[in-house]
């Protein structure tokens, strides 16, 4: 199994390009399921969860190429995917595939709206908290599918097809977002969803089902009107580039010291995260090309955070803000309101020498002058890379084990890192 290797201590600088958006390109592939044409995505990353949903769309027949590999210094332009679904042949997706990555569970409402059956495995628990799909369920069933609950899995009728309904969530979901916003755009009529997600990889997909026929207003904005087609045609669509790992590699420019300017990021779609980094002390400049990122010669000042949904501070960056003010010089709290247990990092932070107390849904982090490397383990995707940031600061050698998890959200962590000066290494045991 793979660890991660760093010496602490190095500053960055140099450019580092960012990939396209995770949790854009998955349901992205998703959405192929809804047209019988083909869906070409530009820019998507090569990443272990997306190779595990292709292996998952390949299972219900949809035939996916993937453009060769280019020569020379655009590397990292990301790779293009031509997906089609002109015969579905399986409307079932196995717990061994679902139990390993929760956004597959998003094909239900696809493969609900285009053959109108589907059986679907409950996603099960999961490291960070309990993460139901009650809501998935209501929504789907608003727009008239039968569903029934057997066996750990979803079995989801709808004979005569689905149809346009008014669905209000009673919380912000971005996963039921995307499972109805797809259903509704193969169902008869108008669906309204109010209390929509309006985190940008919405408006993404969004954008590429207008593009495949559908017409959608509020793009954006927590209510979408969606006028649902029979039939929708093939498009060609670029994945927007993804903000987590732009705050990743901010706060870790933050955390090394240095300037580094972060090429293709989108500020518009970080404010939260990139404000709470200016209080830190970085300098954050929007630049031509992306975002600038510099700490030369002060010290990290401590923040207030709380996670919200978009365009709050995203949970999926407050692991990695933690691991920068566990170094600051003052005491930081943060609060997680998303997903309950999200704080696995910290006693991983902990073996670093950091100081952090928890009160149920509050860290309190008092910051130390040092953290000295020791071994770590990752225990989930945004925690792992938290202790990269942490080691990035550390005396001596962190090791990293268990960097699968690393691997399923982050491209080419290490080779981004160390052509920016920091001392990071793969070390792979056979
Ligand atoms: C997505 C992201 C994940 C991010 C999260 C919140 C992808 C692939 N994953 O996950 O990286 O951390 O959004 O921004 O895009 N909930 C319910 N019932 C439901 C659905 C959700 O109670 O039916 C709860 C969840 O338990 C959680 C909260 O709603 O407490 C938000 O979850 P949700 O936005 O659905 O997260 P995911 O879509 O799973």
């Amino acid at each position: 199994m793979d660890r991660i290797k760093i010496v602490g201590g190095n500053t960055l600088s140099g450019t580092i390009p960012i990939s396209g958006a995770k949790n854009a390109a998955l349901p992205l592939m998703i959405a192929s399921l809804l047209t019988d044409d083909r869906l070409t995505l530009k820019n998507v990353p090569n990443l272990a969860d997306v190779n595990l949903l292709a292996r998952i769309l390949r299972n219900h027949g949809v035939d996916l190429a993937v453009d060769g590999k280019r020569a020379g210094p655009k590397a990292y332009l990301g790779e293009t995917f031509h997906l089609t679904a002109r015969d579905i042949v399986d409307t079932s997706a196995p717990y061994e595939m679902v139990s390993r990555m929760r956004a597959s569970f998003w094909v239900l409402g696809p493969l609900l709206a285009r053959m109108h059956r589907a059986r679907v495995s409950l996603p099960g628990g999961c490291a960070i908290g309990t993460r139901p799909v009650d809501m998935h369920l209501v929504g789907l069933k608003a727009l008239g599918a039968q569903l029934d609950i057997d066996g750990g899995y979803v079995l989801a009728k709808a004979p005569k097809g689905l149809i346009g309904n008014r669905i209000t969530f009673p919380k912000v979901s971005v996963g039921a977002t995307h499972n109805v916003l797809m259903a509704a755009a193969l169902a008869k009529g108008e669906t309204l969803i109010e209390n929509a997600a309006r985190e940008p990889e919405i408006g993404d997909v969004a954008e590429c089902l207008t593009k495949m026929g559908v017409e959608i207003e509020g793009i954006g904005t927590s209510t979408l009107r969606i006028q649902g087609k029979p039939r929708l045609e093939g498009a060609v669509h670029s994945v927007l580039p993804d903000r987590i790992e732009t705050g990743t590699f901010a706060f870790a420019v933050a955390a090394a010291g240095g300037d580094v300017l972060l090429e293709g990021a989108r500020p518009e779609h970080l404010q939260a995260a990139l404000d709470a980094l200016s209080h830190t002390g970085a300098t954050v400049e929007t630049v031509a090309g992306g975002v600038r990122v510099a700490r030369t010669g002060v010290d990290i000042g401590p923040v207030t955070v709380e996670t919200q949904p978009f365009p709050g501070f995203p949970t999926d960056l407050q692991a990695q803000i933690m691991a920068l003010v566990t170094r600051a010089s003052g005491t930081s709290i943060i609060r997680e309101t998303i997903f309950e247990n999200r704080f696995m990092h910290v006693q991983e932070l902990a073996r670093l020498g950091a100081d952090i107390q928890l009160h149920g849904d509050t860290a309190t982090i008092t910051g130390v002058p040092e953290l000295r490397g020791a071994p770590v383990m990752a225990t989930d995707l945004r925690a792992s890379v938290s202790l990269v940031i942490a080691g990035l600061m550390a005396e001596g050698e962190t090791v990293i084990n268990r960097v699968y998890h690393l691997d399923r959200g982050f491209e080419r962590l290490e080779e981004k890192l160390s052509s920016c000066g920091a001392d990071v290494t793969r070390v792979t045991e056979r």
